[in-house]
C-alpha cells in the first residue's frame, strides 16, 4: 500500500495495472479512520446505512439529510480513501436538476469526493449533467436495492440471457455518460468478467466473482455486526456481534455483583 491519495485518475491506473481495489462500507468517523489508516482504496457510505444503522427494512426510507449526517461523520475520519457518498432512493429518480443539487450537497456540505446512483440506460442522462457538475459519479448495477418493489426481491440479475444483454449495455451507456467506475451487484461471475474486460472504468464486485477490478463488502456483515441474515457472497471475517453482546453481558453481571469498578478504576 502507498500512502497515495486515492483519486479516479488512480483508479484508472490500477486497473490497467491489474492491481485489485478495495471497498468497504462505513458510516461513522471510527469506522471510516480505522479502515482509511489499513489501507482501504475506497469508503463508501452507504445507503445499506438504512438497513445496518437506523433499523430500516430496506434502503427506500433513508433521507438526503440522514445520507448527508453519515458522510459528515465518514470524511472527518477518512485521509487517503477516496469516499463516495451513496445517493438515496428518490434523491435522483424525480428530475435532472434535483438530482444535480443533491450531488452537490454532498460535495459542499459532507466533502465526500464521489457519489453512487442506482440505475443504466434510464439514469445515464442524470449521470451525464452530474458528471458534467464537477461531480465524480460511480453506477450501479445488477441487483439494485432500491428498485426492491419493481423487482420483487434481491435475487440475482442478468442469470438469461436478455437481462444480461441490458446489464453490458446498460454498463456501456454509464461508461459513455462518465462514470468513473460502476459496482456490480449479485450478477453471474461470468457476465462481470465480460464487462470487465469490455470497460475501461473498474468494476467494483459484490457478489460478482472474482474478475471484477475490485470488490466491496458491507462492513457490517464482513465483520459479523448485523446477525439478521448472511448472505452468500459475504464472507464473514470477524463475530464481532458475539464479542459485543458478551461484552455487555459481562459488565450487566460485574456491576450488578459489584465486581465492576474495582480498586483501579476508583479515585
Ligand atoms: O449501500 C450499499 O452498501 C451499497 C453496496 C452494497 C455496494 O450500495
Amino acid at each position: 500500500m502507498t500512502d497515495k491519495k486515492i483519486t479516479t485518475s488512480v483508479l484508472f491506473e490500477m486497473k490497467k495495472k491489474g492491481e485489485k481495489i478495495t471497498m468497504l462500507t462505513a458510516y461513522d468517523h471510527i469506522m471510516a479512520a480505522q479502515m482509511d489508516e489499513c489501507g482501504i482504496d475506497m469508503i463508501l457510505v452507504g445507503d445499506s446505512v438504512g438497513n445496518v444503522v437506523l433499523g430500516y427494512e430496506n434502503t427506500i426510507p433513508v433521507t438526503m439529510d440522514e445520507m448527508i449526517h453519515h458522510c459528515k461523520a465518514v470524511t472527518r475520519g477518512a485521509k487517503r480513501a477516496l469516499v463516495i457518498g451513496d445517493m438515496p432512493f428518490m434523491s435522483y429518480q424525480a428530475s435532472e436538476e434535483e438530482a444535480v443539487k443533491n450531488a452537490g450537497r454532498f460535495l459542499k456540505e459532507a466533502h465526500v469526493e464521489a457519489i453512487k446512483l442506482e440505475g443504466g440506460d434510464e439514469i445515464a442522462k442524470t449521470l451525464k449533467r452530474i458528471v458534467d457538475a464537477g461531480i465524480p459519479a460511480m453506477g450501479h448495477l445488477g441487483l439494485t436495492p432500491q428498485s426492491v418493489n419493481k423487482f420483487g426481491g434481491y435475487g440475482v440479475r442478468g442469470g438469461g440471457e436478455e437481462e444480461a444483454e441490458k446489464i453490458i449495455n446498460d454498463a456501456k451507456k454509464l461508461e459513455e455518460a462518465g462514470a468513473f467506475s460502476i459496482v456490480l451487484e449479485k450478477v453471474p461471475a461470468s457476465l462481470a468478467k465480460k464487462i470487465t474486460s469490455e470497460l475501461s472504468i473498474p468494476t467494483v464486485g459484490i457478489g460478482a466473482g472474482v474478475h471484477c477490478d475490485g470488490q466491496v463488502l458491507v462492513t457490517h456483515d464482513m465483520l459479523g455486526l448485523f446477525e439478521k441474515f448472511k448472505p452468500k457472497f459475504s464472507k464473514r471475517y470477524a463475530e464481532l456481534g458475539k464479542i459485543m453482546k458478551d461484552s455487555y453481558r459481562k459488565y450487566i453481571e460485574e456491576v450488578k455483583s459489584e465486581e465492576f469498578p474495582a480498586e483501579e478504576h476508583s479515585y
